[in-house]
């Protein structure tokens, strides 16, 4: 760990010589959540974004997420420390696709989940994320909904609102949850007899309906922590064990799927965000993350419409 504590302190004194803070994502390495000034799910993350003095944020999470907080925040810098941390979800849905569906479906409002590039944003009428979304479908007047791209959670929505979502693009998915299966699921449950199972709702629906709690990453942590159990299965992504260790350190977590057993237990694009490279961020100030005003302040409208929804 030695190396990585020199980084540590490197970057907490370059954060006060710049008036910056790291808002890290709960899937993050260790050492990342350290130094972050605020780790969360996509939702608290976007809003912390907002609430900050600071002149710069790192943003120490996948692209999409640093872009939404630079849309947010015209007057501040907002840096990603490795702008190629794409997300197979975001890029399963573009501009001309979601242009077409609005066009067959010109009265369903467009809800899209925030792990989407600004440009589809701002074509929608709400941003939501796996905390927010059954919470904002179910409040709309539609009963018909235009919604993606991930269709698990998609199916997740339309099972608790039990309103006809219509999924654009109609199969995206997310890597990482969707390779999750139930047989994978009732491996886990025998080996660690009596944990209880929290799942994500970007998992199949068999998953879902087979766990015990499901919820964002944030809502794991708060679940983990008012739960009278000790011992969790986690199905998400694996960096979660670190956030769940580190908030709720007198319970214990096991994940799903560890990265010995499959390569898909830990998202490649939140892996390329690392220590070095939040320095290197801060050091050389890069890569500031630009949006043009227009759709920052489209996108801006649809996540405020969301705000308003949750009050
Ligand atoms: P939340 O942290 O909002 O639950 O979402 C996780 C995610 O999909 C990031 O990839
Ligand atoms: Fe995208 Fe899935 Fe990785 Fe999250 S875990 S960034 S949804 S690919």
């Amino acid at each position: 760990f030695g190396m990585s504590s020199d980084l540590i302190k490197e970057i907490r004194e370059l954060k006060k010589e710049r008036n910056a803070i790291i808002l890290g994502h709960n899937y993050m390495d260790y050492g990342v959540q350290l130094v972050s000034d605020f780790t969360g799910d996509s939702y608290d993350l976007a809003v912390k974004a907002m609430k900050t003095d600071a002149d710069v944020i790192v943003f120490a999470g996948v692209y999409f997420m640093a872009e939404q907080a630079a849309a947010l925040n015209q007057n501040k810098t907002v840096l990603s420390p490795d702008p190629n941390a794409g997300c197979t979800l975001s890029d399963s849905l573009d501009v001309d696709t979601l242009s077409e569906f609005k066009k067959m479906y010109p009265d369903a409002p467009v809800v899209l989940y925030i792990n989407t590039s600004i440009y589809t944003k701002a074509l929608a009428d709400y941003i939501v994320t796996s905390s927010t979304a059954v919470k904002v479908v179910s409040s709309l007047d539609s009963d018909v909904v235009l919604f993606g791209p991930d269709a698990n959670l998609a199916n997740f929505v339309e099972k608790k609102t039990g309103k006809k979502i219509i999924k654009v693009p109609p199969n995206g998915r997310c890597m990482v949850h969707a390779s999750y299966t139930k047989q994978l699921m009732e491996v886990a449950r025998r080996k660690y007899k009596g944990a209880v199972l929290m799942a994500h709702p970007e998992s199949p629906l068999e998953i879902l309906e087979a766990s015990d709690f499901v919820g964002s990453t944030n809502q794991m942590i708060e679940f983990a922590r008012k739960s009278e159990s000790r011992d969790f299965i986690v199905a998400t992504e694996i960096g979660m064990i670190n956030a769940l260790k580190l908030q709720v350190p007198e319970k214990t977590f096991y994940p799903l799927v560890t990265t010995e057993a499959c390569g898909c237990a830990r998202c490649p694009y939140m892996a390329m965000v690392t220590l070095k490279k939040i320095r290197d961020s801060l050091v050389e100030n890069k890569h500031v993350v630009k949006v043009d005003l227009e759709t920052a302040e489209r996108a801006k409208r649809a996540f405020e419409n969301t705000m308003k929804i949750l009050g």
